[in-house]
């Protein structure tokens, strides 16, 4: 019998699915029609003094014929009243004692995280989250990702805050930073009970050709936003995994954020340490219901491996994410092409013989454009399976037999390394390249 409920650092939700701080949390009405939908849990848009906002706000990158393939806002926090806020909070409570409501905060002084601390656990917040990672606007205040940007800023109002609350507290980062580890480290010392990431990512979507304002234009002019939706998600996916490896982060929960939109994406958050999953973009682009695909899928694919609840998988990646130093270099993959599903598009020949490693050769007749592999100079790359328009018509294929296993941290120490320029012990050996002057031809 599966299991969908989590106690994320001791606050309790039906399901992992959360919906993350942003317009679809503006209000009690929103969020009583998401936990009506299925979703298990909600962070409220981030409280603070409540701001004024621009028009327009929001930008996208539509990629090909996908719309908001990448997301960038350049809104601020709640512009409600906060006793509005309070007044929903305790509302949605009301009629869903079990699921989650996180009230996200961000204000400035000591004094004020205290108050609005109060405030929010007298409205019957489950949790609170700190909002460090706003890119535009209130970091110009000195909040949001200012703070996110600058560890002992953010250790210091992670111990004010822990101070003061009684209700669990769940650090959320920016990714406006080199080594996210440093800003995680901070919040684990500052004694935060969670943490959660990705905010967005700083960003100019694109610039009108006719007035040279970026997008989205506030009568002539604009800032750089917050990027977000499936764009993100690979950075968001490297930040989680960097945080669930360390040692003493990784003692506290993790909820991931960035880009996630299906039931697959909230699986491998979860592999790489998630312990709750929030979405932003995908709700705004295709509504609340997206979390039925998302249950489903989450079910089928625990039922197929045997879990009944997503602790059993979490984190299941990690021990496979590991440094370059530590990959096999005797392991040999080459590409195949199944000539029954090739269409003889030409799209693997062009990116190998361009942009690849000429393994690609294609028959000089008219009527025949079916290619072959080159096996020598194939370094198993991957890019002709990656450009290849038919599902499974490439695919690459194991060489060697599996009984040599030397990585480059072990050569390294057994001084077996190229060390000159044109040392014998230096890849790319043996492989045919052209003559310059054969691109003429
Ligand atoms: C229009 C918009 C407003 C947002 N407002 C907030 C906010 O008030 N507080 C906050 O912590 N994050 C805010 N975010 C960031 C999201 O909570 C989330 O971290 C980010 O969008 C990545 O998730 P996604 O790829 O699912 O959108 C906002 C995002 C968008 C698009
Ligand atoms: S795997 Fe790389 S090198 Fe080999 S054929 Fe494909 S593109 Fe060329
Ligand atoms: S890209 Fe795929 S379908 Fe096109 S020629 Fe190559 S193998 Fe055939």
């Amino acid at each position: 019998m599966i299991d969908l409920s989590v106690n994320f650092a001791g606050i309790k939700a039906p399901n992992p699915f959360w919906l993350a701080s942003a317009p679809p949390t503006n209000s009690g009405y929103q969020i009583m029609k998401a936990f009506e939908a299925g979703w298990g849990g909600a962070v409220w848009k981030t409280l603070g003094v409540p701001v004024v906002n621009v028009s327009s706000r929001y930008g996208s990158v539509n990629y090909r014929n996908t719309r908001m393939m990448g997301f960038n806002n350049i809104e601020l926090i709640t512009d409600r009243p906060l006793a509005d806020n309070l007044r929903e909070i305790e509302e949605v409570k009301k009629y869903f004692p079990d699921h989650a409501v996180i009230a996200s905060l961000m204000v400035e002084s000591k004094k004020e995280w205290h108050q609005i601390i109060k405030d929010v656990e007298n409205a019957g917040a489950d949790g609170i989250e700190l909002n460090f990672g706003c890119p535009h606007g209130m970091c110009e205040r000195g909040m949001g990702s200012a703070v996110g940007q600058e560890p002992d800023v953010l250790k210091l109002i992670v111990e004010w805050v822990k101070e003061a609350a009684k209700i669990p507290v769940i650090t959320k980062l920016s990714p406006n930073i080199s080594h996210i580890v440093d800003p995680g480290l901070a919040a684990y010392q500052g004694g935060t009970d969670a943490i959660s990431l990705i905010n967005t990512i700083k960003s100019i979507v694109g610039i009108d050709l006719d007035s040279y304002a970026p997008y989205p234009i506030v009568d002539g002019k604009s800032t750089n936003g917050g990027y977000c939706g499936p764009a993100v998600k690979p950075i968001a996916m490297h930040m989680l995994k960097d945080l669930a490896q360390h040692p003493e982060i990784s003692k506290v929960p993790i909820s991931g954020i960035g880009g996630i939109e299906t039931w697959r994406d909230v699986v491998e958050f979860i592999l790489l340490g998630a312990t709750s999953i929030q979405v932003c973009t995908a709700v705004m682009h295709y509504g609340f219901g997206i979390v039925r695909e998302m249950e489903t899928g989450l079910r089928q694919f625990m039922e197929e491996k045997g879990y009944t609840t997503i602790y059993d998988f979490a984190g299941k990646a990690l021990p496979n994410v590991t440094e370059w130093k530590h990959l096999n270099l005797e392991h040999k993959v080459i590409a195949e092409i199944n000539t029954d599903k090739c269409i003889g598009c030409d799209l693997c020949y062009i990116a190998c013989d361009d942009g690849a490693h000429q393994a690609i050769s294609i028959p000089n007749e008219a009527d025949n454009r079916i290619p072959s592999i080159i096996e020598e100079n194939c370094v198993g790359c991957n890019l002709c399976a990656l450009v290849c328009p038919v599902e499974d018509c490439i695919t690459m294929i194991k060489k060697d037999d599996g009984t040599k296993h030397s990585t480059w941290e072990e050569r390294t120490l057994a001084d077996d390394v190229p060390v000159t320029f044109d040392d014998d012990r230096a890849g790319g050996k043996g492989h045919y390249v052209p003559k310059p002057t054969d691109a003429l031809k």
